[in-house]
């Protein structure tokens, strides 16, 4: 249907680009990346040429995939909750347990930080991942308790009734050993000054402790609000050492 441009409010111009963008964004190829191939069980990439000659006369995307949902122009931690982050239940389940708990607030956002490796990006080493995305806007010792919860998950502290989780029986089979590295990562965490932090984290690294729990983001935007440094460019468009990896959970599919 055609708009007689001059009798369209602004708000109506508006929409109206933004449909016109949203179908030209339709028309871009939207490209997989080898590592979500791997996913697959494939180490292939498509290459462009290729690529264009399957879909002619289109662009690759560039920008956002117009299949997602569409991200704020500067996204806070509290939008990566709300439209990428592929589950946040169990965050909220151990953030909400350490908060009832009466821990400090730097150990709660690291509960409801702790697994963001895995809802968002990639479940392999997510304690490293989780870890390095939010290094540069929280206190080191959150990043550093989320770095090696990893780790310490494997490992039983009677002394404060943790005992090796029998979910981890069930998925890795009994006799599953944590390689190398990961007990290094253990031994090196053990002695730390900030042990306790990332041991909570393992405390509250549950999957139900009341099934009538409500769990709630509203509940902790004040605690991200005290603790995490939202950077006003938003995250992604601030330059920071991992500002990239947010720039790649908001646009997975780009071409470059
Ligand atoms: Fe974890
Ligand atoms: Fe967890």
């Amino acid at each position: 249907m055609q708009h007689q441009a001059t009798a369209m409010t602004l708000s109506e111009r508006a929409d109206e680009l933004e449909e016109q963008m949203m179908n030209d964004l339709n028309e871009r190829i939207a490209t997989k990346s080898v590592l979500f191939n791997m996913g697959d069980g494939k180490v292939e990439i498509e290459g462009g040429a290729a690529l264009m000659a399957k879909h002619p006369g289109k662009y690759f995307l560039m920008g956002a995939d117009p299949r997602l949902p569409k991200m704020p122009e500067k996204p806070t931690l509290v939008d990566f909750f709300k439209l990428r982050f592929a589950s946040t239940a169990h965050l909220l389940l151990s953030a909400t347990h350490a908060l009832k708990a009466g821990l400090d607030e730097k150990t709660i956002l690291a509960c409801l930080l702790h697994d963001i490796g895995v809802v968002s990006f990639i479940r392999c080493d997510h304690g490293y991942w989780g870890a390095q995305l939010i290094e540069p806007y929280v206190d080191e010792e959150v990043s550093w308790a989320v770095r090696v919860h990893q780790a310490l998950r494997f490992f039983p502290d009677e002394s404060v009734g943790y005992k090796y989780p029998d979910m981890y029986v069930k998925y890795f089979g009994a006799d599953y050993k944590p390689e190398p590295y990961i007990v290094a990562e253990y031994e090196r965490a053990r002695n730390h000054k900030w042990y306790m932090t990332a041991r909570q984290i393992c405390i509250n690294d549950i999957y139900s402790f009341d099934p009538n729990a409500k769990v709630d983001l509203n509940d902790f935007v004040d605690i991200i609000g005290r603790n995490f440094k939202q950077p006003k460019e938003g995250l992604g468009f601030d330059g920071s050492p991992s500002a990239h990896m947010w720039r790649t959970m908001m646009w997975p599919t780009r071409f470059l």
